[in-house]
């Protein structure tokens, strides 16, 4: 077999929040352009990225619903040999949301592959048996713990660590009768960031994260590539567009802009690259030349769009 040099491989799949861009029932600012084709905005499908080192084997970092289209559109993930075959070897859940998680529901067809997730995680899909299309014996279910280390795909190592977030929207009503209230910010197994790192190259997930903490900032220091949780601009964001009564923190993701934002937490860390993603239809950064685009770009960030490839 010919192998081609070690060096890390990202594709981002998909860069939008739950829902995609545009969403499917909104008229938001933002969706109305996408509906009338405006040339300022792209449409995005679901947020996950693709990681390899050697280009062969792949991983993929969340399973979007758009997971078939995305495969389609990335020919290192196509099939590669004989009858039946997938580049596609692992697939790492950050959390149990339904934009991360729907898509392992296209990904049956008695194809092996790895399906990691933290205890808690493989918990919510094993109670559910839709699931169950990936059936025992083809599909390796593998619980990994918080804080531990493992060999991802070929190549790639991967840590996984708690970030401050909840609990899946859908898991909501049953905790919350349960337990009488809801923690929207708290480090768990429900929620995780990814340090990845293949041919020397240090690169870091984390499409959900409801506030920034020193230990966070501390493990970002000194990566190579960052792409962080770009959900919204600013905290009541859905409220002003009048598409929802949550705030980001409600929903356990924190903003970009503000004295509590992401671009204002992450200034000082040294980062090769940073790059949002996980970006929600109401974000006017999705729109070319919009002064919230031109701010972000200016502190530094890239606004992640389907396809991109990196390759360091
Ligand atoms: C989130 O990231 O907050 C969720 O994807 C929201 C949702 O499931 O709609
Ligand atoms: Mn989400
Ligand atoms: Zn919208």
């Amino acid at each position: 077999m010919i192998t081609s040099p070690s060096r890390f491989r990202l594709v981002v799949l998909g860069s939008a929040a739950g829902g995609g861009f545009p969403q499917w029932n909104c008229r938001c600012a933002v969706c109305s352009l996408a509906w009338a084709n405006d040339p300022r905005v792209r449409r995005r499908t679901q947020a996950s990225i693709a990681v390899s080192a050697d280009g062969v084997h792949w991983a993929l970092v969340n399973c979007a619903p758009e997971v078939l289209s995305q495969i389609q559109s990335v020919p290192a993930l196509h099939p590669q040999a004989g009858l039946r075959h997938s580049p596609v070897a692992a697939v790492l859940l950050t959390n149990a949301d339904i934009d991360h998680v729907a898509g392992l529901l296209s990904l049956r067809e008695a194809q092996p592959f790895t399906l990691l997730a933290t205890p808690s995680v493989q918990g919510v899909l094993r109670s559910s048996s839709a699931f169950d299309v990936l059936a025992e014996g083809v599909v390796a279910r593998r619980e990994v713990e918080l804080g531990s280390s493992f060999d991802l795909v070929e190549g790639v190592s991967a840590t996984i660590f708690p970030v401050p977030g909840k609990i899946a929207l859908y898991l909501e009503a049953r905790e919350t009768a349960e337990k009488g209230a809801l923690a929207t910010d708290v480090e768990g197994e429900q929620t995780i960031g990814v340090e990845l790192r293949a041919g020397g190259r240090r690169v870091l997930y984390i499409p959900g994260c409801a506030a920034m903490t020193d230990a966070l900032r501390a493990r970002l220091d000194g990566a190579d590539l960052v792409l962080f949780d770009g959900t919204l601009w600013q905290d009541d964001e859905m409220v002003r567009a009048g598409v929802g009564t949550k705030t980001g923190a409600r929903m356990g993701h924190m903003s970009m802009s503000g004295e509590n934002g992401s671009i204002e937490a992450l200034r000082q860390v040294n980062v090769g690259r940073k790059i949002y993603v996980h970006i929600n239809n109401t974000n006017p950064v999705l729109v070319d030349g919009s002064k919230e685009r031109i701010a972000a770009n200016k502190a530094g960030w890239e606004i992640a769009q389907d396809g991109m490839e990196i390759a360091l």
